[in-house]
Order: C-alpha cells, then structure tokens, then sequence
C-alpha cells in the first residue's frame, strides 16, 4: 500500500514510493522522461521481486513441497490481479509471455499459421510499433499472405474515414495499436473492432503503451486479443501479457513445447494441458509474474484515474512549455493523445539533444522508436520524445523547456 489518499494526487509522496528519483545523473537530480522505453519500480515492486527469492523462491506447478504452493499460489495470484485488472472474464484468457512483443508472436505463430495462408490479409496501421508490424510480416511473407496498411493524417490520427474499404473476404486479422509510443494519439480501438466484428475479423490490440495510463476493459473494449509489457507498467521487465477470448485460445495450437503445457507425452503423441498453461512452456517468469502484481496493486491503489488526471494536467502544462522553446516542432497533435511528446529542434539533431539534455540529469529517447514506417509518414530521420509517467511533475517540464533552450542557443 503506498498510503495515499485518493481524492488529493500527491505527487511528492509518489515520488517518494520510487528509490531510483533519488539518484543523481552527472551530478544532478534525475529527470526522468523516458517512461514510454520503459518505467522505474515502486519500492513495492521491488520488495516483493526480493520477498520471492529470500522466502519462498521455487518452481511452479511441480514442487511438492510448502514454497512450492505458495510461489504456485503467488505466480496463480499475480494471474487473477492482471484478469481483474483488464476486467477480463476468465483468468483462463490470461498468458504470462516475455513481453508485448512475444504475446504478438504467439498468435502470429499459433492463431497466425492456423488462419492466414496464400493470398489472404492483414490490416494494420502506418503507427504501429515494430513489433506489431514484424511478426505479421514474417508470417505474411512465409505463407504468402499480404498486409494491408490504414494511414495517419498529418495531425497523428489514423485515417478511419475509409475503413470499410480495407476489408475484403481474404481479411484474417487486424493489429492496432490503442496508443501510440511516438505520438501519444490514442485510438478508437472499439470503434476498428466493431467495424472488423462487422466484416467477421478478429482483432488484435498492441496496450503496451496505454495500460499504464488508463483504464483497460478488454470486455467493454470487444478485443480478441490484447497484449502489455509488465516494465512498461511500474512492473519488472521479462514478464508480460497476452489477453485472448477463451474460445479462441481453446482452438489455438501451442506454440512453444517443453514443460507444463503438456497433459501427457509418449514418442508416439503427445496431448496438451489446458489453456492457458498449454501456451506457458518451461519454468516461467515467476519473479516477473510476482512483480507485476504488485505493480498492478501500486497502480490500482494509486487510482487509474487519478494517475490518467495528473498526466492529463502535465500534457497540458507540458504543450504550453514546449511550443514556447524557439525553433520546436511537436509531430502530432491528435485530439485524443496522453502525455507523450516527439519533436525536433530546427538545427540540432534529435541524438544531440538527447546527449545534452543527459548532461542536465533529463533522461529523453531519442531516435526511431521502433516505429521506422511512422518516421517516413513524417518525413523525419528520427525525433527527440520525452515520455511522462504518474510520478513527473511541472517542474520537471519547465526543466526540460529550459534546456532545450539552451541547447538551441549553443547550437544555433
Ligand atoms: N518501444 C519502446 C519505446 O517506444 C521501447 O521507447
């Protein structure tokens, strides 16, 4: 518990849940804005990734012994806190994977190669991360399938206003990303998936970047599948998420063989343990698993809402700051967006400022951000993005409209 109130969102005493924000950067205090990369943990997360190993650390599902049950029943626990958390409606539709980026291939791989085959389609979008583009076109290329890609208007929004078109009797499947890592554009997911419910496809959402920022619903949402990263969410790296709708899991082949997800093997046949164990194999992360349950408990504590309020108010504070820096130019300006900002600095390139805003203690990504396709919608060889999470603050904004400043009048 971090014991903060609810109604009041006290930044300070969250700051205070994290050890890392009181380090120093070069000798001066952490600024960190690079929480779309990946965000720092909670004291809680921490001690209950350490709990595990000094008090009960053993393997899952196989240990007839007292730690073994209670490492089963925490990594079974950390399950239902992430079903309750994406108000799923069975804990059988949750798979622990490394991250977002397995949970896609797994069902490239498994739900993919059951489905897609020669001439058939995939829709995606042009914001979509790498790792929701790559996986669909290694499938696509062995099996000869084609994707088929939604743009982006220059404001950073998806161009719905034909999306009926992209749906033919070959479409399979659509991946779409909820929230953008580079734009911080939020999508209408449920509107894509009722109209790929309409043509009879199912559909994929990428969350790794919203569920950190506001409050998931797969059921309210209708998606078939979903996946999040735990780092991404105050929780460790190496653990994450796939959400998929129970019958589809069902139907599923496994993916990966070895350990627990199989109910009995001979060399003649093997048959597979139930789902979602059939799509677990080998000892998991169960640390990670652990871990991000009690990030799940510090988010939910914290209060969604509250945290998706503080960031709404940064935003804001964070677009007056940053236009008011000579020579910025924000990509993106979506209506919908949450609190994550991309822009160049006429004169300077992106990996410089980055570079030198490191120098003041401020922690930016610079470059790419696994999202090449979005680089060339825009016509940029790359950008600076600060990312902001539940514990920045105004000051921290002004700090870095202050830099960039300064860098600008170094450079230029
Ligand atoms: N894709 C993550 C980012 O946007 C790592 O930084």
């Amino acid at each position: 518990m971090t014991g903060l109130s609810t109604s009041v969102y006290n930044v300070e005493a969250v700051r205070a849940q994290f050890p890392i924000l009181g380090v120093r950067v070069h000798n001066k205090p952490l600024n960190y804005l690079d929480n779309a990369n990946t965000t720092q943990k909670p004291e809680t997360v921490i001690e209950a990734i350490s709990s595990f190993y000094r008090t009960f650390n053993s393997n899952i599902h196989r240990a007839s012994h007292l730690l073994g049950e209670l490492a089963t029943n925490q990594y079974e626990g950390a399950r239902k806190k992430v079903q309750h958390f994406l108000n799923a409606e069975q804990w059988e539709e949750i798979v622990f994977v490394r991250n977002a980026t397995e949970g896609v291939n797994l069902v490239a791989n498994s739900y993919g190669r059951q489905h897609i085959g020669e001439g058939d389609e995939v829709i995606l979008t042009e914001m979509e991360h790498h790792a929701n583009i790559v996986p669909w076109q290694m499938l696509c290329d062995q099996v000869g399938a084609v994707i088929k890609v939604i743009p982006v208007t220059s404001e950073g929004e998806l161009d719905l206003s034909n999306l009926s078109d992209y749906f033919t009797p070959r479409t399979k499947l659509l991946g779409v990303v909820h929230m953008s890592n580079v734009l911080g554009t939020i999508n209408p997911v449920e509107k894509i998936i009722e109209e790929a419910h309409a043509h009879g496809v199912p559909v994929l959402v990428d969350a790794a970047q919203s569920a950190y920022h506001m409050a998931i619903d797969v059921q309210a949402m209708g998606c078939d599948f979903l996946v999040f990263s735990g780092h991404k969410l105050y929780g460790p790296t190496g653990i994450g998420v796939l959400y998929a709708r129970r019958s589809l899991l069902e139907e599923m082949p496994p993916w990966q063989g070895g350990g627990d997800m199989i109910e009995s093997v001979t060399f003649a046949r093997t048959t597979y343990n139930q789902v979602p164990y059939k799509f677990e194999a080998g000892t998991p992360h169960i640390a990670g698993a652990i871990g991000l349950g009690a990030a799940i408990d510090f988010i939910q504590d914290l209060g969604i809402a509250n945290i998706q309020a503080h960031e709404h108010d940064l935003l804001q504070h964070g677009l007056k700051a940053l236009t008011a820096v000579d020579g910025l130019t924000l990509i993106g300006n979506a209506a919908k967006r949450a609190s994550v900002f991309s822009f160049t600095l006429d004169g300077v390139h992106p990996h410089d400022i980055g570079t030198f805003l490191d120098f003041d203690g401020i922690a930016i990504r610079t470059g790419q951000h696994c999202a090449h396709p979005l680089m060339q919608r825009f016509k940029v060889p790359a950008t600076a993005r600060a990312s902001l999470g539940c514990y920045n603050t105004t000051d921290e904004l002004d700090a870095l409209a202050k830099s960039l400043t300064k860098i600008r009048e170094t450079f230029v």
